[in-house]
């Protein structure tokens, strides 16, 4: 029996879809916590790619109990049709699980992600749009609605009526936007409400029971470390805790329970959305790994900002993930790069810097301190094996490794479930 947490170490969309998949097929039950369908997870099965945003990536395969936990914010519009298309694509829903204490994504939420994001101007933060922010808002407020009352059609409509009420005045009055109206949301909704409501179960209770009993468990992490509302880099952050805490707190499961951490990263370093970025790189460079890499985002297409890898990054999601190991994804990308750098530490006011900052405001005086390595000219795709990479590509890899003092379990030479070496 295992108990398996992957989490993003950086700003998410390290290819965590992929892993999670590879490690799926030894898992029993696979975990969503925390999030919404802001995530957009890839994987590649045999040539045909799936882009999974709320349904765990462990529904590729048939027999798999797949689990949306509490943590969730949970568009049930996107989330139906996301069902339907793993239903068109042949594959089987029997194994998902919506856990009760789920938050709904209603429509109010995603005009108001929309209208605050416009009206903060040229300080956005560069939201998904998807109503993650203001749902978890009413989640901390205490006026969201859970599964649980959203597939009771008196508690929905009595609680649905309540909110619209009030967001109406702040749609109109606080923002100059448009009412909603309930009656429309209301019958719309109560039948996305009757379709889910086959799925929906104490989550907390089935996780539990089956580590209890040996399976193997495995929870999925969305976005990355730096997205985590508390130590990311406020306030470009989601409104969840991507770090692996939070997959107790949205799963309802303690910490003793879990066995490994597995982080995830690029093998250099991406972000969507507004906020610093010490190692980007806005040059040729970044334009060729954003063109080899195919960086544009899997939920809003926008183009995913470029950099050199980052180990003051790192080292962060190894601290507050408590890593036990580390995948290294997209090494593929790299081939053709003559010299690579990585960044070891900032410098600041002539201070070195090995502990990621506190305050964005200090990360825009931090200067990378680099090394440089060799770079390899092989394509890698094709490798089935560690050894047989290029040497300057192994070492690329030892580099990691022996700098944070963490194991490399895994490198991704491609998007599919066979372009993965097991070190
Ligand atoms: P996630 O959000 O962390 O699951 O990552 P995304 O799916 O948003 O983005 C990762 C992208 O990289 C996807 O298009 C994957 O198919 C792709 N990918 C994952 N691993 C590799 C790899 O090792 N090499 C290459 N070339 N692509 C990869
Ligand atoms: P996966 O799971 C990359 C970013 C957004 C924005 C910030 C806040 O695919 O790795 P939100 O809509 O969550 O309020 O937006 O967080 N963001 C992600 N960036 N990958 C993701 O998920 C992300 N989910 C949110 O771009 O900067
Ligand atoms: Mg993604």
């Amino acid at each position: 029996m295992s108990v398996t947490a992957l989490v993003g170490a950086q700003w998410g969309d390290e290819g965590k879809g992929k892993v999670i998949d590879i490690l799926a097929e030894k898992s029993d039950v696979v975990v969503r916590s925390q999030g919404g369908n802001n995530a957009g997870h890839t994987v590649v099965v045999d040539g045909t790619t799936y882009k999974l945003r709320l349904i765990p990536s462990g529904i590729l395969y048939d027999n798999k109990i797949c689990v949306i936990g509490n943590g969730i914010v949970l568009d049930p519009k996107a989330l139906i049709g996301e069902m339907n298309e793993i239903k068109q694509s042949g594959k089987s829903l029997d194994g998902l699980r919506i856990d009760a204490r789920a938050h709904v994504v209603l429509p109010y939420h995603i005009e108001l992600d929309g209208l605050s994001e416009k009206m903060r101007g040229a300080g956005d933060i560069g939201t998904t749009k998807r109503g993650i922010g203001p749902c978890y808002m009413d989640k901390a407020e205490r006026s969201g609605i859970r599964m649980c009352d959203f597939v009771d059609p008196d508690i929905f409509a009595k609680k649905l009526r309540a909110n619209i009420e009030i967001k109406n005045k702040i749609l109109t009055d606080v923002y100059g936007g448009r009412p909603l109206d309930y009656d429309t949301v209301y019958s719309e909704y109560k039948e996305y409400a009757r379709i889910l409501a086959p799925y929906v179960t104490d989550a907390s209770v089935l996780v539990y029971n089956a580590i209890r009993s040996g399976k193997n468990v495995l929870f999925e992490g969305a976005q990355g470390a730096l997205l985590d509302i508390d130590v990311g880099t406020y306030p470009y952050v989601t409104s969840s805790h991507p770090t692996a805490g939070g997959f107790c707190i949205g799963t309802g499961i303690g910490p003793t329970l879990i066995d490994e951490v597995l982080g995830v990263c690029k093998s250099y370093t991406t972000r969507v959305g507004k906020g610093p970025f010490p190692t980007e790189l806005e040059n040729e460079i970044g334009d060729m790994i954003r063109q080899k890499g195919g960086e544009y985002g899997t939920v809003t297409g926008r183009a995913r900002r470029c950099g050199w890898l980052d180990l003051v990054i790192l080292r962060f999601a190894v601290r507050v993930n408590g890593l036990t190991s580390l995948a290294v994804n997209k090494l593929d990308t790299l081939s053709g790069i003559k010299q690579l750098k990585i960044c070891t530490a900032y410098r600041r006011n002539g201070k070195i810097i090995e502990d990621f900052p506190v305050d964005i405001s200090e990360l825009d005086g931090c200067e990378p301190i680099y090394e440089t390595l060799d770079g390899w000219d092989e394509d890698i795709s094709g490798v089935k094996k560690f050894d047989d990479l290029p040497v300057a590509a192994k070492n690329y890899v030892r580099f990691i490794e022996n700098k944070l003092g963490i194991k490399v379990a895994m490198v991704g030479v491609g998007p599919s479930r066979d372009q993965n070496l097991i070190k």
